[in-house]
């Protein structure tokens, strides 16, 4: 998977699964019903591994691939406790997947992840998930974001995130977020759904 680099930040591991994990719930819930139950999925930028946990508990084989080693640590963790074999993390840069051949998934998701890449990083990743995986499924804040309560706490989670991360979020939204990357990516949308209050977007594409 070429350069393997570390993408630290304070939450990460520990703090991010019990404070963050619970309150994407819902949105997980929804992307596991889109999923079919034996998919061979990736998991891009999984995080603590919170939907490949689901996703593999419903039978898909499933890799997730992280850069934060913290995330993968505690990922890994969990895994080791609950004994779950249809399940693998590998701790790795998702702008370079060659260890994976055209076409080897079902289904390649990202959720949460390309609001906090820089653009090119954004744009190598949505490449390389269109390059292994058959159908994509592409999550993060809906632009523009509601003008209600709903909006505003998504813009200070982004904030207490630390100023590299909001830094990147700003920048995300001025680009015109899943919109942009999509396109300039090539990437075809089939369908889109908002939830949580129109706050997040879900989005399957090819
Ligand atoms: C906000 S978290 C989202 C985690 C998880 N997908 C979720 O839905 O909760 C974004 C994750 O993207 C990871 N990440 C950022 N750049 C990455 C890259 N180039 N390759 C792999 N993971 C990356 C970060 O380390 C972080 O854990």
């Amino acid at each position: 998977m070429g350069r393997i680099l570390n993408k630290p930040h304070y939450y990460d591991g520990r703090i991010y699964e019990r404070i963050i994990d619970p309150y994407f719930a819902k949105v997980r819930d929804r992307i596991s019903e889109i999923i079919p139950s034996r998919s061979k999925v990736l998991d891009v930028a999984c995080g603590t591994g919170a939907l490949c946990f689901r996703l593999a508990a419903k039978g898909c084989e499933v890799i997730g691939v992280e850069l934060s080693l913290k995330m993968v640590e505690q990922a890994r963790l969990r895994q080791e406790q609950g004994k779950i074999e249809n399940l693998q993390f590998i701790h790795g840069d998702a702008t370079r997947l060659e260890e994976f051949s055209d076409k080897a998934f079902d289904i390649a998701i990202i959720s949460f992840g390309l609001h906090e890449m820089a653009q090119d990083e954004g744009r190598k990743v949505l490449l390389e998930m269109k390059r292994v995986a058959k159908r994509l499924i592409i999550v993060d804040y809906a632009v523009p974001q509601p003008r209600r309560l709903a909006g505003i706490t998504c813009r200070f989670k982004e904030i207490v995130a630390g100023w590299d991360h909001f830094s990147r979020f700003k920048e995300f939204y001025r680009l015109g977020g899943l919109n942009f990357l999509l396109k300039e990516a090539e990437i075809k949308i089939l369908d889109r759904e908002r939830i949580k209050k129109k706050t997040i977007e879900i989005i399957q594409a090819r």
